[in-house]
């Protein structure tokens, strides 16, 4: 396993599309498991392909907090199908280091996906979880959490963001 380098905004790949996975192999195994070690030495709850560089549907999810057994997620081609109710959480990226906004999403979601054998899977997930379902999969549509709030929101993040960059480049 290895921990890969997460791409930080505004790196373009941040912006595309990810294709669907169709192959089911070692190498689509060897990736998830880079994903997910990334994930820990991060750490945050969520990773998903396209943040190490990867345009594949593929995302890494473990919302169970320290002090609970690990309850990770691999997910293969997932999309939510069905959801409900509305809630703001406080987000943030490890491709967005140092800055953490609210954000509307659904509260409740049921994501259909394939594990890494390509076996088809369903679960349903409220709260912390069901936000970073939702958080993930924008993802593979080249979508960030800061593209998700308003023009006014946006034009701040992206001021104090230049700042942080600068702060980090003469550090
Ligand atoms: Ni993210």
């Amino acid at each position: 396993m290895a921990v890969r380098t997460i791409l930080h905004y505004p790196d373009p790949l941040l912006k595309q599309l990810s294709v669907p996975v169709t192959r089911f192999d070692a190498e689509l195994q060897q990736l998830a498991k880079d994903m997910t070690e990334t994930m820990y030495d991060a750490p945050g709850v969520g990773l998903a392909a396209p943040q190490v560089g990867e345009l594949k549907r593929l995302i890494v999810i473990d919302c169970s907090g320290k002090d609970n057994p690990p309850d990770l997620i691999v997910a293969v081609n997932p999309e939510i199908i069905a959801q409900e109710g509305e809630t703001c959480e406080e987000e943030g990226c490890l491709s967005v280091p140092e800055y953490y906004a609210t954000v509307k999403r659904f509260s409740q979601v049921t994501m259909k996906y394939q594990d890494i054998e390509g076996n088809p899977r369903q679960r349903q997930a409220e709260g912390l979880l069901a936000v970073a379902m939702q958080h993930e999969i924008d993802h593979l549509q080249g979508v960030l959490f800061v593209d998700r709030l308003s023009p006014l929101k946006r034009s701040i993040f992206r001021k104090k963001y230049q700042k942080l960059m600068k702060q980090r480049e003469n550090a």
